[in-house]
């Protein structure tokens, strides 16, 4: 016992990294992490999660669309991931007569399964370190502050030259891309293959799929069925291929296994995905900046909105259906500030990242590496520097441009009113077309002028509260100059005036189109304005971007150095990576302990007929009380629903594959608990949950409740 603990006091002491923090790269796993994740329970070999020449688990995960993460589960291409990435699928499948956002969909024979032009599945085939080829060729360049080492389309041009066009060609769907890491110290190429013919399978209806919409986003203890499934469709020999009849089910180099054998708190648990964006390498003043400027202004504005929206929203349903992706979208951002700065001042961040500085320059003074001081005092001064124009920019992005509606109204009207001014008939028939298709644009079923009308007149008030005169967008000085101040009133004039105001000024000036009115209009001058005003601010804040950029990749490189022997990892840029830890409970405050499972008992008592968050379908409440769970069950008779583990995943995370010890599937990542999102910045050990939908009740919702039982029969389920 001695021993042991002698051994785990040595091993945490040469760990400055928290257990469990990290967001590990793959090809670096076998010799920075296997160990301590074999310590931990893991009965894999490294070559069974990741090997560079024969499939391995990393090959069952996959990109989903542009922003989550999926897996496969079956020979014939199955992928699962969450309801909120299938959402955007989902609902444009969904009409009055088949609403499958209400009541679910499951397609009963594969030609059911519904294509889904634009959606994408990306395998990621493989990962190559190519620092060192990077770096000569960056070498080339003659600029000393030349950017191109964090590039995108100069990166990109590399990937191509490293592997040649021929390869390209003679793979269709492969796409290579190079990616820096650190900060632009490090670079890993990788090489893709983009499926394009997507389909749904099956979806559980919203009340179990987003059950507890936004009340229970970001929280534990979660009831939430939030899984979708997918399946990934190629050309006869498995290539990538547009949708076509004719297509045929991929089969994949790897699916996933499933286990409904169940565990228990502190078992192992391991997550692939791709997380989206961390700030692990923030310096205290930027720490600072997050709270104060980007954090603060968020979720003051926020909550003033949602406040406005959900008053229409309560009052009216069919605003209500209007406006709740919207107002999810908006509460999604906000409660996450709201749980950043939580942590940021509950834990001190300030003064952690400042002990990680200072040990630097301690260092880099032993070691007489002067850039370092040099790097941070340059962060420090350009944080200072960009303090007034970063806070106008958030102000004017979070009240203006995202907060009022009509800020996007179509401006491009100089030619429609060139052809008025020339009377050219065919010009001006041609650009009404397209005016009118714009405005049906803005317009959508989604818009409710009289909502947008009320949230304007909340931001504009609370902007100029905050916003000095001076530097507002030009167009603003009218609201003094006409309208003495009063805010109200120009915005009720707004409406009134503009073309755009309402369905019917728009349909007026369809039919009697003049140039003034054009010129005149007051909504175009407020957008134009405020784009102006947008343009100046990001043109003067991107003076600051080279300098910033450059500094960091010195600071981060410094880190890196004085840790030298350390496993480090660098933060999340959208590229393949594997996080582990456990499956537990954890303490939100003083003498309360959440537990790491959730049942369905828990589902129904949130049931709450009376709020559509809460509605459970009566179908479910009929499984229920029969206790119709069928081998899903826990040992202890109760139907499990999702359950947390303290991985360190964050936004990109969400469909990802939770896997047991055996590199089996035991649950869906979809969220984090909000105590826990500070774990951007800086990991939560006692704190940060992943939150996972439990895969005996993804199983249990495909076979019991929708009667797809026949999916299940393509999956490989361990029991
Ligand atoms: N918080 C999760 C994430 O960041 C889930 C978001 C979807 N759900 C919602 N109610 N908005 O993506
Ligand atoms: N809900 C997030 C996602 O959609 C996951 C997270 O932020 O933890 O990726």
């Amino acid at each position: 016992m001695k021993r042991l603990f002698l051994f785990v006091a040595t091993v945490l002491l040469a760990l400055p990294l928290k257990a469990d923090e990290g967001m590990w790269i793959l090809p670096l796993l076998k010799e920075q992490k296997f160990d301590e994740m074999k310590s931990l329970g893991l009965k894999l070999q490294d070559y069974d999660i990741y090997s560079p020449d024969q499939a391995s688990l990393k090959d069952a995960v996959v990109i989903f669309g542009g922003g989550c993460t999926g897996e496969i589960v079956s020979p014939d291409g199955l992928l699962l991931t969450n309801h909120h990435c299938g959402y955007g699928s989902i609902q444009s499948h969904s009409t009055v007569d088949h609403d499958y956002l209400t009541d679910g969909f499951w397609a009963t024979t594969r030609d059911q399964e519904l294509p889904n032009p634009g959606l994408t599945v990306t395998f990621i085939d493989k990962i190559d370190e190519v620092t060192d080829y990077v770096k000569a060729e960056l070498a080339k360049d003659k600029d000393p502050n030349s950017m191109n080492y964090l590039s995108p389309s100069f990166l990109n041009k590399l990937a191509e030259k490293k592997v040649g066009k021929k390869f390209l060609q003679n793979n269709p769907g492969t796409e290579v891309e190079i990616k820096p890491f650190f900060g632009g110290n490090q670079y890993y190429m990788f090489t893709k293959k983009i499926y394009s013919d997507v389909r749904l399978v099956g979806t559980p209806p919203s009340a179990i799929g987003k059950f507890g919409a936004d009340t229970d986003n970001w929280m534990w203890p979660r009831h939430t069925g939030d899984f979708s499934v997918f399946r990934v469709y190629a050309d006869k020999n498995g290539n990538p291929a547009p949708y076509s009849e004719t297509n045929v089910p991929l089969h994949p180099k790897r699916w996933m296994k499933i286990s409904i054998k169940g565990f228990q708190e502190n078992d192992f648990a391991m997550i692939m995905g791709f997380p989206g964006r961390t700030n692990k390498y923030y310096t205290s003043w930027e720490v600072a900046e997050r709270r104060d400027i980007d954090n603060a202004v968020r979720i003051n504005i926020r909550e003033l909105r949602q406040k406005a929206m959900l008053e229409e929203m309560l009052k009216d349903p069919k605003v209500r259906i209007q406006y709740a992706s919207k107002y999810a979208s908006s509460e999604n951002a906000y409660k996450n500030s709201i749980g950043s700065n939580w942590a940021i001042n509950k834990r001190n961040f300030e003064q952690v990242k400042r002990d990680e500085q200072e040990a630097l320059l301690a260092w880099g003074k032993k070691e007489c590496q002067p850039q370092y001081e040099e790097a941070l005092l340059t962060l420090e001064q350009i944080v200072s520097d960009r303090k007034d124009l970063r806070s106008r920019k958030w102000m004017l992005d979070e009240a203006i441009v995202r907060g009022i509606e009509f800020t996007s109204v179509p401006t491009d009207v100089d030619t429609l009113i060139t052809a008025l001014t020339k009377d050219d008939q065919k010009g001006i028939k041609k650009q009404l077309f397209l005016l009118s298709n714009a405005f049906r644009r803005f317009y959508d079923k989604d818009y409710a002028p009289e909502v947008d009308r009320k949230i304007a007149k909340v931001m504009l008030k609370e902007y100029r509260r905050l916003v000095p005169t001076k530097v507002e967008p030009a167009y603003f000085a009218n609201i003094d100059k006409k309208y003495k101040g009063d805010v109200d009133k120009f915005v009720d004039e707004l409406f009134e005036k503009s073309i755009f105001g309402s369905q019917e000024n728009f349909s007026r000036f369809i039919a009697h189109p003049t140039a003034k009115e054009l010129e005149q209009d007051p909504m175009i001058q407020f957008a134009l304005s405020v784009k102006a005003e947008q343009r100046e601010l990001n043109q003067a804040l991107k003076q600051f971007d080279d300098g910033y950029n450059l500094a960091h990749r010195t600071y981060v490189e410094g880190l890196l150095r004085m840790n030298k022997g350390e496993a480090q990892w660098p933060d999340a840029n959208f590229t393949l990576r594997l996080t582990y830890g456990q499956i537990k409970g954890y303490s939100p405050r003083d003498c309360d302990y959440y537990g790491c499972q959730t049942t369905l008992d828990g589902v129904m008592e949130k049931e709450d007929s009376t709020n559509w968050e809460f509605v459970v379908p009566q179908r479910l409440k009929d499984l229920y009380a029969k206790k119709d769970f069928g081998p899903y069950a826990a040992a202890n008779g109760k139907m499990p629903v999702a359950l947390c583990a303290t991985t360190h995943t964050t936004g990109g995370n969400s469909g990802s594959p939770v896997m047991n010890a055996e590199g089996e599937l035991i649950g869906i990542n979809f969220d984090r608990n909000w105590e826990g999102v500070g774990g951007d910045i800086e990991y939560l050990p006692d704190y940060q949950r992943s939150i996972i939908v439990d895969i005996r009740y993804v199983l249990f919702l495909i076979d019991k409740y929708a009667g797809a039982d026949y999916l299940l029969k393509e999956m490989e389920i361990v029991k």
